[in-house]
């Protein structure tokens, strides 16, 4: 059953390699993949989860290698890699230049979760794809990690392909570490205990202090903070930048427009590349048209939100 079928893998690397989603199972629960370098894929996975917000998400990697062109790895996070890898480890790293991943998959933020799945099926499909690729847990924002292929199909009512490894080993989703100078932080705890890092590592593992501007994302309410404030809702004022939505009055200031057509995948497509660019104009406020609460809408929102509450961490 867990027998990888040639074929299977390569059917299932050409949908992804044309920015498809496909389920695979990993040793710690099924993954819903999409090419990470691939905006418009990845925003599918929000789309297919009905995730209202956007997380950065994982992206899994055939070996260490494949990973180092993607992040910068620490002498300490090497080790951590060499160590735990391929198994249930996600490593928060600095995004090398030129990584080529999509805003989205990281969340507009400068730094990606990482990890090398401890699955032969999984390994197989990311070798033979020859792409990174983001996998949260494949069901239904809201409902139980599938840890069966069934239960992924049931899920989604058939509506994505699913690769069939059998039950996965773990059944919780992987921990997640950053690496702070020579220090080990837990963003996440999961399926690789504290205790065995800290054997292995010779190293204590602190757990991120709640609400942390480092520890996931996203559940903070100011996760990805501009330096300029948002006005959200509005049209803007004269001496503001504008994240225009729609058709758009002609204004006399710098200016993004999220969608002329007022499409949302778009929209969500191009959320956080604008929000940089706008904030590197060094203005102050960044003016936001209203944005429709439906489909993507609410997770375009969502971020908005976030990105215009007070902070409590100085942005960067
Ligand atoms: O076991 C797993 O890790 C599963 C399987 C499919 O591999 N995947 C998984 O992925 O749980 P995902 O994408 O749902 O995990 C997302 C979480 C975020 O909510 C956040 O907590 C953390 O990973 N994360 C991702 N990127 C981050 C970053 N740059 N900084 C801090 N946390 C990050
Ligand atoms: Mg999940």
């Amino acid at each position: 059953m867990t027998t990888p079928d040639p074929q299977d893998i390569a059917d299932a690397a050409a949908l992804l390699r044309a920015g498809r989603l496909v389920a695979f199972p990993t040793e710690t629960v099924y993954g819903l993949g999409a090419d990470a370098k691939n905006a418009d894929a990845v925003l599918s996975i929000y789309e297919t989860k009905g995730r209202p917000r956007f997380n950065p998400l994982i992206v899994h990697v055939p070996d260490l290698a494949a990973a180092e062109q993607l992040a910068l790895f620490s002498p300490l996070a090497r080790k951590l890699a060499e160590t735990f890898w391929p198994g249930p480890l996600s490593l928060v790293l600095p995004l090398r230049p030129g990584h080529g991943l999509a805003d989205i998959t990281t969340a507009g933020l400068d730094s990606v979760a990482l990890r090398v799945p401890d699955h032969p099926l999984a390994l197989a499909l990311l070798r033979a794809t020859e792409r990174p690729l983001a996998a949260p847990s494949a069901n239904p924002s809201g409902r139980l990690s599938p840890t069966r292929a069934e239960q992924v199909r049931r899920g989604f009512a058939g509506a994505v392909p699913v690769l069939d490894g059998g039950p996965c080993k773990a059944g919780v989703e992987s921990t997640i570490l950053t690496v702070d100078g020579e220090k080990l932080v837990q963003l996440r705890a999961g399926a690789l205990s504290r205790a065995e890092i800290e054997r292995a590592m010779g190293l204590p593992v602190e757990q991120a202090a709640k609400g942390a501007a480092i520890a996931a994302p996203g559940m903070l309410l100011s996760h990805y903070a501009p330096n300029a404030g948002l006005r959200l809702d509005t049209e803007p004022r004269p001496g503001e930048a504008w994240l225009a939505f729609g058709p758009a009055a002609p204004f006399d200031g710098i200016t993004r427009n999220l969608s002329e057509s007022g499409d949302l995948h778009e929209a969500a497509r191009n959320l956080f590349a604008m929000l940089h660019e706008l904030d590197a104009a060094g203005v102050t406020t960044i003016a936001v048209s209203p944005i429709p609460e439906t489909g993507l809408g609410e997770a375009i929102n969502d971020r908005l939100n976030r990105a215009a509450a007070p902070r409590d961490f100085n942005p960067q």
